[in-house]
């Protein structure tokens, strides 16, 4: 199973795709407080989204108490500042992607502390900004999923 980690996501529809994501391609996801929004069954079922889709949600105070609960695996982190393009890496069963907030992306202690070579960025045109979060979340994801063989696919 991959894990994608949310750094305190801060628009609703976002993470609502990203839900869809990991229900549609197995991986778990994980958010880290403080959220920019309020989640209860009600609002997802409100936003499209079906229990089993988000029935493995799980919440987490903070990236250190995530990351034990997950049994520390190797973290990925994507970010604009990274250079490795995230499909020079060989991806396992286990790993974690972290993404930053839709504003100010990873905060420098977190992404400082990821080991160089697992900081990563999805190419973009020279002078582009950023991807949205949540397709830089499905790039990823599939890039990973596709190099283990689409496990469980249909
Ligand atoms: C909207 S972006 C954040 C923008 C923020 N101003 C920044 O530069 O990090 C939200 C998240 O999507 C991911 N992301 C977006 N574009 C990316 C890229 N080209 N390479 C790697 N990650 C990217 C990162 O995890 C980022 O923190």
């Amino acid at each position: 199973m991959l894990h994608v980690i949310l750094f305190r996501p801060e628009i609703p529809p976002n993470t609502g795709n990203v839900i869809r994501l990991c229900a549609n391609t197995g991986a778990a996801l994980h958010l880290i407080r403080p959220l920019g929004f309020e989640l209860d069954d009600a609002r997802l079922k409100r936003a499209g989204l079906d229990y089993h889709e988000y029935a493995s949600l799980a919440v987490h105070d903070d990236l250190n108490s995530c990351l034990k609960a997950i049994g520390s695996p190797r973290v990925f982190a994507f970010s604009t500042r990274s250079q490795i393009a995230h499909v020079d890496v060989q991806y396992a069963d286990g790993d974690a992607f972290l993404f930053g907030c839709e504003t100010a992306g990873l905060p420098e202690d977190v992404f400082a502390a990821i080991a160089p070579e697992h900081r990563l960025r999805l190419p973009m045109l020279p002078h582009s900004r950023s991807l949205n979060l949540s397709n830089s979340v499905a790039v990823a994801v599939y890039e990973a999923w596709r190099q283990l063989g689409f496990p469980g696919a249909a």
